[in-house]
């Protein structure tokens, strides 16, 4: 698919329409899109990032539909292989072409896969290269996701490339954000899922890349923004230090107890005037779950014991949350046990990253009576307690 982001300038994305899973981790209820973009100079020509390595034909015959005969530059800001993995193909079908990098980014690239030493040209932060009347301009953005991440201005049309940073897992006719209630929930859900454990750095990021004062923004997933604005506005909220007046619980059920709990607890904080999103982990996306977690206060992981630990559905979302670092303030555990166990020890070692104060768990034997629920009661009431310190929402 080809598309004009101006004379010279164009989209080569490849979408992958019926991709239901990333990283054998992520679910994509969209699909995705791998955007490749070729640019054009008086001089010289090059393409900005390449697509996944399945789908490599189909970026070399959008080369070949716009009359492509010779590439100098493929510019690789990120390793990861749905923009890089078609790079030794691209290097195959246009023998003059380097690919221009970072030398953390080069070395990435030759763990992955197989590329001659010669063909690469290593550039420095900051650094630019001539492709006549056009520059393009390298800024490094390390840690944004990860080590070798960087971001590739096109000075001249005020144009940043940004590859995985800002995008979104939409696959779409569109090239641009023109629907931003469909893309910004795509775009948020991108940010729970990839780069939410990236937040302080990223934080850093924005106001460097609102410096460069960009008309449009080109991510490598998902449409390209024509309303910088709309982006970044949303980065800033979901990486501000600034948590809701919500309360996110996962949890599992076998015999309906912790199921009990939960119901009672979620109606508890509704009545307390709390925003409620409980997730039962037998039945849960985990992107939605990952969406909840982005701006939440409180985590309670409500889990029933397992052969003396938590169950294994919980111990997932458990790992997983603590591997997404959400910037909520609280947690707490509640949960039942038939004869004994070590729920409350064993959750809590499982989020060393989570920078929450742990409030009184409610771990109870059986199906729970009066005191249980009176401790559920006086649970969400510490809740409230806790989040009217936070102010805001
Ligand atoms: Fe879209 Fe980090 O790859």
């Amino acid at each position: 698919m080809t598309g004009s982001l101006g004379d010279g300038i164009h989209s080569v994305r490849v979408q992958h329409w019926d991709r239901r899973l990333f990283d054998e981790l992520i679910p994509l209820p969209d699909g995705t899109s791998y955007n490749s973009y070729l640019i054009e100079g008086s001089e010289k020509t090059a393409l900005i990032d390449t697509v996944d390595p399945e789908k490599s034909g189909e970026l070399l015959s959008n080369l070949e539909k716009l009359g492509v005969k010779k590439l100098d530059y493929v510019i690789a800001n990120h390793a990861e292989k749905d923009h890089s993995g078609s790079i030794p193909e691209v290097l195959k079908a246009y023998p003059d072409a380097q690919v221009v990098t970072n030398a953390k980014c080069k070395e990435m690239l030759k763990d992955l896969m197989s590329i001659d030493d010669g063909r690469f040209k290593v550039i420095g932060d900051g650094e630019t290269i001539s492709l006549g009347d056009r520059t393009l301009r390298f800024v490094f953005a390390p840690w944004v996701h990860w080590p070798e991440t960087m971001l590739t201005l096109l000075e001249e049309d005020n144009i940043l490339f940004t590859c995985d940073l800002f995008g979104s897992h939409l696959a779409s006719s569109e090239l641009y954000a023109t629907d931003e209630c469909l893309v910004y929930e795509a775009a948020k859900r991108y940010y729970a899922e990839i780069m939410m454990p990236f937040r302080g750095i990223i934080k850093k990021h924005i106001p460097k890349v609102r410096d460069l004062k960009v008309e449009l923004i080109a991510p490598s997933h998902g449409p390209v923004y024509d309303n910088p604005e709309f982006i970044l506005s949303a980065y800033e909220d979901w990486t501000s230090d600034e948590v809701k007046n919500k309360v996110v619980i996962v949890y599992a059920s076998m015999w309906g107890a912790t199921k009990a709990m939960v119901d009672y607890l979620v109606s508890e904080l509704v009545d307390a005037g709390i925003t409620v999103k409980p997730f039962n982990l037998t039945k849960t996306d985990v992107g939605d779950l990952a969406i909840a977690l982005v701006d939440a206060a409180t985590i309670v992981i409500a889990s029933p014991t397992v052969l003396h630990g938590p169950h294994p559905a919980v111990a997932y979302a458990t790992v997983l949350a603590n591997a997404l670092r959400p910037k909520a303030k609280y947690a707490t555990i509640i949960g039942s046990y038939g004869w004994g166990g070590q729920l409350v020890e064993t959750l809590t070692g499982m989020i060393p990253n989570l920078k929450v104060e742990v409030i009184d768990p409610v771990v109870i034997k059986g199906f729970p009576r009066q005191e249980d629920y009176r401790a559920l009661k006086e649970l969400a009431n510490q809740i409230k307690l806790k989040h009217e310190t936070l102010g805001g929402e």
